[in-house]
């Protein structure tokens, strides 16, 4: 009697844990539709390799920073008028499902950069600026510009995105970073600094791939 007693609470035991198991190993994002993906081609690319400066690139970008970045323009915590658009009609629930698609595709094809900024703009990357305190990019996004989910990928991304965000980050336009890291940074580079390391970003390829 005391025994069966046991054996059932014991069976009790493991039926929760294979119940839990379960609930852990079923994906719970769905597969998005290719309609999905049409909301986003016309800028991004459908492979997130958006050929356009005014549009990111979004090939392999962290999920957890797209995810974040979208939660984001819903909350209006990052402001675009056109982004802020595309998410009002995008319910929360799909943002992994576009973010995992996104981070699936080839990465962006690195670009030239202009080869008179390109010394200027690896020595910032990588050492920063002494004088002005600002730490090196590489220091948080990675040697290689891949980045992690904290601090996204930059590697191959269009120069021109990246000094208007900078330009954000630094008139505090973009307010959306954690603890003000980013504006801390932009804050302490000028116009010309910003250039020179946003020509160098778009040569990076991400050796890790
Ligand atoms: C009409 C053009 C347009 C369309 C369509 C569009 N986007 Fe964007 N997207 C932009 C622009 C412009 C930005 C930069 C906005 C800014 O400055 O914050 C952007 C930024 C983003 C970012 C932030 C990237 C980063 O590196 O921080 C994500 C994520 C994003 N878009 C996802 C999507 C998804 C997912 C879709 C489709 C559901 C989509 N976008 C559709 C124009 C577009
Ligand atoms: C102390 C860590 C740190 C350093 C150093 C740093 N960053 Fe960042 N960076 C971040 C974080 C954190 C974010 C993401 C902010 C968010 O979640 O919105 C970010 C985001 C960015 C973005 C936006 C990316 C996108 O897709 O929209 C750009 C551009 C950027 N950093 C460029 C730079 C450059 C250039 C340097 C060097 C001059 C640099 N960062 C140095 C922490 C850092």
């Amino acid at each position: 009697m005391d025994r069966f007693w046991w054996r059932q609470l014991g069976m009790g035991l493991w039926g929760s844990c294979a119940a839990l198991i379960l609930i852990f190993v079923t994906p719970v994002h769905a597969q998005l539709a290719p309609d999905r993906i049409a909301l986003c081609a016309s800028c991004h690319g459908a492979d997130g390799n958006s050929p356009n400066g005014e549009f990111p690139k979004l090939a392999k970008l962290q999920v957890g920073y797209f995810v974040r970045q979208m939660e984001d323009y819903k909350k209006g915590k990052r402001k675009s008028s056109v982004m802020q658009g595309i998410v009002a009609a995008i319910d929360e629930k799909e943002f992994q499902a576009f973010a995992q698609h996104f981070n699936q595709q080839n990465p962006p094809a690195p670009g030239q950069g202009d080869a008179k900024l390109l010394a200027r703009g690896k020595e910032i990357f990588y050492e920063g600026i002494v004088g002005s305190a600002v730490p090196a990019c590489s220091g948080c996004h990675k040697d290689d510009g891949t980045g992690t989910n904290r601090y996204p990928r930059l590697a191959g991304q269009h120069p021109e995105y990246l000094i208007q965000q900078m330009l954000s980050y630094k008139s505090g336009a973009r307010d959306n970073d954690d603890r003000g890291l980013m504006r801390t940074v932009a804050q302490r580079m000028n116009e010309a600094e910003i250039k020179a390391v946003s020509q160098y970003i778009v040569t990076l390829k991400g050796d890790e791939e």
